[in-house]
């Protein structure tokens, strides 16, 4: 028997301040797009932001429904609009944040199973890296040069 090991790489940063102003913006767009969101029975609320080739900010949230889980996490709505409205765009970036509560306080959500694959798929067709932003213990950003990195493994591999 023999071990593999697989390593996903992530550029960390302190704070907001130490990204590149559009990723600093980009950020922020996901930030604020947690107060769109629509989290009655969760209340956890997602924001997430989307950057365009010609660096347009796409931004949409977590949608949920009483019929639990028949909503939609952020960054499925995000990604899905862009891909039904513009389908021969590429994605840049990707940022996701989370608000739990009413309070302005925010924290980081690593991307659900089916969010990393959904992403993936829009990588994969773009063939080019989409970078992904999330935010980690105390407000730190982490960051990694393409989804496929979150993702190892993955369904399409072999
Ligand atoms: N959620 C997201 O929007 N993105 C994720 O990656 C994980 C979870 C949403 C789904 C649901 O509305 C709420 O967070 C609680 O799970």
């Amino acid at each position: 028997m023999q071990k593999l090991n697989l390593t996903i790489t992530l550029e960390t940063y302190n704070n907001d301040t130490e990204l590149s102003v559009l990723e600093n913006k980009l950020l922020n767009e996901a930030r604020k797009a947690t107060y769109k969101s629509y989290a009655p029975y969760s209340n956890f609320h997602v924001g997430a932001a989307i950057l365009l080739d010609d660096n347009e900010i796409i931004t949409a949230n977590n949608q949920e429904n009483a019929a639990f889980p028949s909503g939609s996490c952020a960054e499925q709505s995000a990604i899905f609009w862009v891909g039904a409205n513009y389908p021969e765009r590429i994605i840049k970036a990707i940022a996701v944040i989370a608000r739990p509560g009413k309070e302005d306080i925010f924290r980081g959500v690593p991307p659900c199973g089916a969010c990393r694959q959904a992403m993936l798929e829009y990588e994969v067709r773009q063939k080019s890296p989409i970078r992904f932003i999330m935010v980690g213990a105390n407000q730190q950003i982490l960051i990694t040069e393409s989804v496929g990195d979150l993702l190892p493994i993955k369904f399409t591999d072999f």
